[in-house]
């Protein structure tokens, strides 16, 4: 039987354990006896066909690196920056580029973006698998995404770190943690780190609460606070404004990173009279060394991934349960987001253990 060839490429915003997922996929398929290449930036790589085959010296020294040896970007096949020409649609010649190398399957390691645009080669004729990455963990069928344990535990030093100078200086702070649309990373940072107050999209929050929780605080005797927003948090008033436009898909608006959170700070100084910083994380949560627990994680999906390509599986995410890896099909996946349910055991842990979430 001929040897398989596959193609893997990372695309959407990078995260720790990219390299650890690449290097499983390029090992296990060379114990298959398959051959792989790798396309450069994301999608924009398989249009414009910039490829790099990954040789097993190309797969070594980097498990534990940040990043992504591939690149990545956020372009998508179907709507593709092209210099002045605006947006093109380039599903056409991706499609062309894939069958003149003859690639067998193309893995496409990203978020809940990267889910949806796999899942449109895949209507193309593509023999696509995926694999869920994203410091969000917002990717719907799969326990979790690798980059999420990595960016927790940087927020939740971040907020460690951010306790002994508050508690010093007795004053409120508010901490901005990545998530987009979700809240998974300041609930998880927030829970591990001790936040007095977590703000998450799922739960819209009043202010005057928070600020009512903070105040209770201080009259307690306790002389700082920390806030975790979510990058997505909304107010009630927000949140009702949304679900008025598109009670389907409810989305925060887009804001410039730190600006939420920066009012969020000013009303909170102005309803407790006690003083306010913010800090925003921002790529911080993405860079540098995957934890074990991700690389752990990037390596079975990576291996599990090729297993299954190896018996032929395609159309698929590789998603964690329990302590298995499973196949899911990949429309299920698309276009779908693993929101925080209002009842998740993390919320419900972080309630009796007193944290705030302006509700
Ligand atoms: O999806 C990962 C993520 O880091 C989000 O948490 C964040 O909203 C977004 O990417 C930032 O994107 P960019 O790096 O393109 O600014």
């Amino acid at each position: 039987m001929p040897q398989k060839f596959i193609g893997v490429l990372t695309a959407g915003g990078d995260c720790p354990g990219l390299n650890a997922a690449i290097r499983a996929v390029g090992k296990a398929a060379h114990s298959y006896g398959m051959d792989v290449v790798g396309f450069l930036d994301g999608f924009r790589g398989l249009v414009e066909n910039r490829i790099v085959h990954l040789e097993m010296n190309k797969l070594s020294g980097i498990l534990t690196l940040g990043g992504t040896i591939l690149g990545t970007s956020r372009d998508k096949v179907h709507r593709m920056p092209v210099g002045s020409m605006g947006t093109m649609d380039m599903t056409a010649l991706a499609v062309e580029n894939y069958n003149r190398l003859h690639l067998d399957a193309l893995v496409c390691m990203g978020g809940a973006g990267t889910q949806k645009n796999a899942y449109r080669l895949l209507k193309n004729g593509l023999n696509i698998i995926t694999l869920p990455k994203t410091i969000d963990n917002d990717v719907a069928c799969t326990d979790v995404t690798f980059g999420f344990d990595t960016a927790m535990t940087i927020a939740a030093e971040a907020i460690d770190r951010l306790h002994t100078t508050a508690d010093s200086h007795h004053r409120i702070i508010a901490v901005e943690i990545m998530g987009h649309n979700t809240g998974w990373l300041a609930l998880g940072a927030g829970i591990a780190g001790g936040a007095d107050v977590i703000l998450i999209p799922e739960i819209p929050y009043n202010i005057e609460s928070v600020a009512e929780a903070l105040l209770r605080r201080s009259r307690q005797g306790k002389r700082f606070s920390i806030v975790a927003v979510a990058e997505g948090a909304l107010s009630q008033e927000e949140a009702a404004e949304l679900a008025e436009k598109d009670a389907s898909n409810q989305v925060g608006p887009e804001e410039a990173a730190g600006s939420r959170t920066v009012r969020i700070a000013q009303s909170l100084q102005e309803l407790t009279g006690l003083e306010t910083r913010v800090t925003v994380l921002g790529h911080l949560q993405r860079g540098g060394t995957p934890t074990p627990a991700d690389r752990l994680l990037a390596t079975r999906l990576g291996t599990k991934c090729v297993e299954f390509i190896h018996q032929g599986l395609s159309g698929i995410m590789v998603a964690v349960k329990g302590e298995e890896c499973v196949p899911v099909e990949l429309g299920k996946v698309a276009g779908n987001l693993k929101r925080v349910p209002l009842d998740h055991p993390w919320v419900q842990s972080a309630r009796l253990v007193g944290t705030c979430f302006g509700d």
